[in-house]
């Protein structure tokens, strides 16, 4: 398996907002391309431990690659975060001193036709991160090809926050009626052209709402979110961490408001820590990360 082409975001304020120390047990809820988890494995040193899930099993094939040095101290599980607190408990892997998300997607999962999640290249329509990604195995053509028209325009709205939901669920439909959408460059042009042509010279292209809203359906990525947070509170020890980093609005407020609410919470980050100019030199895609944590009381 080919290394990652990941650029993990955040590293360095991670680290500090986790409190990582030797000694010290973590779970890291999104392998990726393993950086976070190197990381947290470096500064546990020697006898600390991390517990890495990834839905993506690609994901924890590269991971292994280069991590068998760590053997002891490391287990890698193909698993959703959602499920966090049960795969720990299964493993008796807790209570932990720290628990990261770094949400969404990797730059290698981008790439990897066969996930579909790239609006500019051809792909097919899957959009799942991996297996267990949902329970019945829905793909974003299951939704394009199938899915009421009222459905897909909220989907897209919720998800999406697409202004042009309506007009977009309409060319689907349209579209789906001569042939089935199976390819992600038949949905790109099935949105542009749905959008009026001054949207297509936006900040952003105009596909990428419905990709996200996609993607967000098919992953169920928000329940998963509101699942994950709750699990780690449960595996948490008195004094442990949790760092949160999102995408996009939806996840941050979720991750905001559930800060928030949880009184066994108290919240260390009261706005949201972004990159420095520094690192969005060298990272375009960390434009839009922030970073929220918590400790538990
Ligand atoms: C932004 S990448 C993480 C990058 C990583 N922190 C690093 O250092 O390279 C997000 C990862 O989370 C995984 N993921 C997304 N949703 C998940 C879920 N519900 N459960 C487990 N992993 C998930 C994706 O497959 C992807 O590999």
């Amino acid at each position: 398996m080919p290394s990652s082409i990941h650029q993990a975001v955040l590293v360095e304020e991670t680290m500090l907002v986790l409190n990582v120390r030797p000694g010290g047990w973590y779970v890291d809820g999104t392998l990726g391309g393993a950086t976070h988890t190197q990381e947290l494995l470096r500064r546990s040193a020697p006898t600390g431990r991390v517990l890495s899930l990834d839905v993506d099993p690609k994901a924890l094939e590269r991971a292994q690659d280069h991590l068998t040095s760590e053997s002891e101290r490391w287990s890698g599980v193909e698993g959703n975060f959602r499920q966090m607190a049960e795969l720990a408990h299964a493993r008796k892997f807790f209570p932990v001193d720290g628990v990261l998300l770094d949400l969404g997607f990797s730059s290698d999962e981008l790439a990897d036709r066969q996930k579909g999640l790239s609006f500019l290249e051809n792909g097919s329509l899957d959009m799942r991160f991996g297996p267990k990604a949902n329970e019945d195995g829905l793909t974003a053509a299951d939704i394009v090809n199938s899915w009421p028209h009222n459905d897909l325009e909220k989907m897209l709205r919720n998800f999406g926050e697409e202004r042009y939901a309506g007009r977009i669920a309409s060319a689907i439909i349209e579209a789906r009626q001569v042939s089935r959408i199976v390819g992600t460059l038949d949905l790109t042009a099935v949105v542009k052209k749905a959008v009026p042509a001054s949207y297509e010279h936006g900040r952003i292209h105009p596909a990428t709402r419905t990709f996200q809203a996609l993607r967000i359906a098919v992953n169920d990525e928000l329940e998963a979110l509101k699942q994950a947070i709750d699990g780690a509170r449960e595996i948490l020890k008195p004094g442990g961490r949790i760092a949160i980093i999102s995408f996009h609005s939806l996840e941050d407020r979720i991750v905001k408001h559930a800060f928030r609410s949880a009184e066994d919470l108290e919240i260390i980050t009261k706005k949201p820590m972004t990159p420095s100019l520094q690192e969005l030199i060298h990272n375009p895609r960390a434009r839009s990360a922030k970073l929220r944590a918590a400790t538990k009381k």
